[in-house]
Formats: C-alpha cells, structure tokens, sequence
C-alpha cells in the first residue's frame, strides 16, 4: 500500500509512525508512508497555506492551492473514479464534520492499494476540497483537533495493522473488538492466509463484539487471581468463557451509565429513582450507605438506610433508566469490598470514617 500525508506539519508524523506495527510493516515494505509538506507547493516568499475567510469572522482557512497541487504530483486517478470505485485508491480530507472512522472504515481502507490522507486545520479548510479535490471527509471522533495530523496517524495506524503480515500473529487482529466479520467456528480465517493458531484462540472470533479479557502470569497478583477457567486448559470451557465475557463486554458498553458518578461499598448515596403512576412520572429520593456493588451487565448495588430505627435496603440496578441520577453525598474509608456486618451494628458502631 502507498499512504500519502499531506500536513503543514511534516515533523509531526516522525513520532507516531516510527514505531511498532507502523515501522514494521514500513521496514517490511507493506506500506510506503510519504509526508508532502504542503508549504513546498506555495509559491510566495511567505509560503503562505492559510488565508482570512470570505466573508469574515474568526480565524484562517487552509487555501485550496497547496492541497490541489501537492495531489497533482501523486498517481492518483481523477476523482470520479475513485468516487465510482474504478480503482483501489481514495483520498480523504480529515476534519471534525466527517464521517466517523471506525474499524469497518479501516477494513475498508485497509483493502486499497494506495491512500492520500490530507490534514485540515481546525479552523476550517476551503471547502472546494471537500467537494472537488477529496472523495471522502473522516473524523476520529466527535472533539475538535486543532488539525488532521492526529487524525491521520490514527487512522495509518489502525489501517497498516490489517495489512496481511503486518500483525505478527494474525488471529490477533480478526480476534480484536470490532472486527466485525463474524467467522465460522474453526474454518479458515478471513483472507484465507491459513494462519495456524494454538489451542483456543482459532475458534474464537469477536464477530462485532468488544475483546473479551486476557491475563498473562503471575496467576495470583497482590490477592487478584486470574479466572478459573482460563487456567482450566480445556479448550472448549476457555472459548465459551471468552465468549460469554466479551457479551458481557459488548452489552454493558451499549448499556453503560457513563452520568452516574463513581461510588462503591462505604459511600453515602443519594439515588433518584422515576415512579410511575398512571401517565405521570415522579421521582422518589433513596439515601443510604451503599453496602455492595457488584459489577457486569447486571450489575446492581445495595443501598442500606436507618428508618425509624429500622435497617432498610433496596437493590439498584446500576443501568437501569428507571435510576434518574445519583448523587455522590459522602465518601468513606472501608477495607472490604461487601458491607453486611453494618447489618447487625447500631448507632455510633454502625458509623463509618470518612476517607480523607
Ligand atoms: N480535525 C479536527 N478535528 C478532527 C477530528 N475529530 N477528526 C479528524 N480530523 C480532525
């Protein structure tokens, strides 16, 4: 594959692209990465790229000269028929309003025998690139940059590692989240490169799911064992834990309650919960000590309060909607990770300290 970069910011990309999978596929000769600065394709003493908007308002724009020029010079087809897929080449504009990269996106790319990755500036680019010079507009993700560069080794980064022979172990990168071709237990891996795998990791493949854990030695680490299974050394237990886990995974990331603040066993809480009477909804307060949480897609925590007297608890899914917020009122200092000897203390016994 030939990747191109063009960038106002050549020494940018001597960093990201000189190590690991990048290196080695450029050592190996699977890739040719070529940076264009793109001030080479100015022609005043200033070697200006950037010029005041039409029209007013803040900031520069990237000129549509340099960009235009700097592809002039590469072998790329006109752009109708990159657009109409005639060819295995596509040159894609990095900027904030594009369309969101993603593994399928780098898959896609990754099939191309030759990519031109131009970096824009945040504060915009001239918009004739976008509709004449580039067939397709990325972004990494929905946060502004201050320009493409990122972008681009991030998008070289994640394509040059689909190359086949890039990823020393092959079944690594199918097996990865996101790879999203699911693959029929134990048949040739996609490609058909006949990639030999030991024991379990051939018959696993995350057909869109997230990458279920691994662990490596020691077995026992400061009182955290690796599970059971993993060390079983039956092949068919390890693949179904696997791919139990990676469900897991995949749900809870769907599933995630990423407003509610972090809080575990000792903590103080204050849980809003939604009521729903008739076509009305209300929101009933729930205030206690939270004596455990447990953790997976069904994750839920208990929270224990002194009602007239009287210990009372309710158990909270932790990502159920029906939870409107929790409020982290107090943190406290505790050594174990489930409460229940609160159950039988009272009063000042019962109080827990305050973590500093
Ligand atoms: N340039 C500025 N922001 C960007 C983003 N999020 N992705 C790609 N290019 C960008």
């Amino acid at each position: 594959m030939q990747a191109d970069i063009l960038t106002i910011f050549p020494g940018f990309f001597r960093g990201p692209l000189d190590h690991g999978i990048t290196r080695r596929a450029c050592e190996m000769g699977l890739v040719t990465i070529t940076v264009h600065d793109l001030r080479e394709f100015t022609h005043d003493k200033h070697r200006t790229v950037d010029d005041r908007p039409f029209g007013g308002g803040e900031g520069m724009v990237l000129k549509p000269e340099p960009l235009f020029e700097c592809l002039e010079t590469l072998q790329v087809v006109p752009r109708e028929d990159r657009v109409a897929g005639r060819v295995k080449q596509s040159v894609i504009l990095l900027s904030a309003q594009g369309q969101r990269f993603d593994q399928a996106a780098a898959a896609e790319l990754a099939a191309l025998d030759h990519i031109v990755l131009m970096c824009g500036r945040y504060e915009g680019v001239d918009e004739r690139v976008a509709d004449f010079l580039a067939d397709r507009e990325l972004s990494i993700g929905d946060y502004v940059l201050s320009g493409g560069e990122m972008a681009a080794a991030v998008i070289l980064e994640a394509v040059t590692r689909l190359l086949p022979g890039a990823v020393g172990n092959e079944a690594s990168t199918r097996q990865e989240s996101f790879t999203a071709s699911p693959q029929a237990e134990g048949s040739e891996p996609a490609g058909g490169s006949g990639a030999k795998t030991n024991g379990p990791n051939s018959t696993c493949s995350s057909g869109g799911l997230l990458d279920y854990p691994h662990y490596t030695r020691p077995a026992e680490f400061r009182g955290m064992a690796v599970p059971e299974e993993l060390m079983s050394g039956n092949h068919e237990e390890i693949r179904r834990w696997r791919r139990q886990r990676a469900l897991e995974k995949t749900l809870l990331a769907k599933t995630k309650r990423a407003d509610l603040p972090q809080f575990g066993a000792g903590d103080t809480v204050r849980v809003h919960v939604k009521i729903k009477e008739g076509d009305k909804e209300r929101l009933q307060a729930f205030e206690g000590v939270v004596i455990s949480r447990t953790k997976g897609p069904q994750a839920s925590f208990t929270v224990r309060k002194i009602s007239f007297g009287q210990g009372v608890e309710r158990i909270f899914p932790v990502h159920s909607k029906v939870i409107d917020k929790v409020d982290l009122l107090r943190s406290s200092k505790v050594r174990r990770a489930k409460l229940y000897y609160l159950r039988g203390l009272r009063g000042k016994a019962a109080r827990l300290r305050d973590a500093e």
